[in-house]
């Protein structure tokens, strides 16, 4: 079933999510969801709170991206519980999107090296280190159970020139070919 994705300026973005356990109902059911939302809607990644839920579950999908990037040929994770740790302070900056951003992309800078331990959707730990645009992909889709958003790393002037478009996904004036929530009316 596919789900509807929350929007910039909704609140759910914006707290930090909390870890599951194996009780967690329907996980199982909610993972195929949320592999469905991303590819319906053309993502590589999704976070628990871009449907809707503080819970720390990421789903990726890098293959769309080995065109460019052939390393992502059928990086498939998904990450339950996940914690990041930044190795160094190599820095590159490339564009990035969000399926909670429609209609955006902006550089970002970010590190190239970073370690992270998770566990699988069977609650298996793992751990490893990661480079280059999956490097990327994860700290992006890591800041969402964070409550940031890529965005929050841009200059204040690249914000001002996106202020628009912005307040367009805010106040549910922009357009979008997938399913979305948009963030409750201010009273
Ligand atoms: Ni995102």
């Amino acid at each position: 079933m596919k789900l509807p994705i929350y929007l910039y300026g909704h609140p759910v973005l914006r707290k930090i999510s909390e870890d599951i356990t194996p009780e967690y109902p329907g996980l199982e059911g909610l993972l195929a969801d949320m592999y469905e939302t991303m590819y319906a809607s053309d993502g590589v990644g999704l976070a628990a709170p871009q449907i809707g839920r503080n819970d720390r579950i990421i789903v990726i999908d890098a293959s769309p991206l080995a065109e460019n990037y052939p390393e992502l040929q059928g990086v498939k994770m998904t990450l339950i519980n996940p914690r990041l740790e930044v190795l160094d302070g190599d820095k590159e900056t490339r564009a990035e999107g969000c399926l909670s951003l429609p209609g955006i992309a902006e550089n970002v800078t970010r590190v190239e090296h970073i370690r992270l331990r998770w566990q699988d959707e069977k609650f298996a730990p793992h751990e490893a280190e990661f480079s280059g645009f999956l490097a990327r992909i994860l700290q992006h889709e890591y800041d969402h159970l964070e409550g940031k958003v890529y965005i929050d790393h841009i200059s204040a002037i690249r914000k001002q020139l996106i202020r628009a478009k912005l307040n367009n996904i805010v106040t549910g004036r922009t357009r979008c070919d997938y399913a979305v929530r948009y963030a409750p009316r201010k009273k």
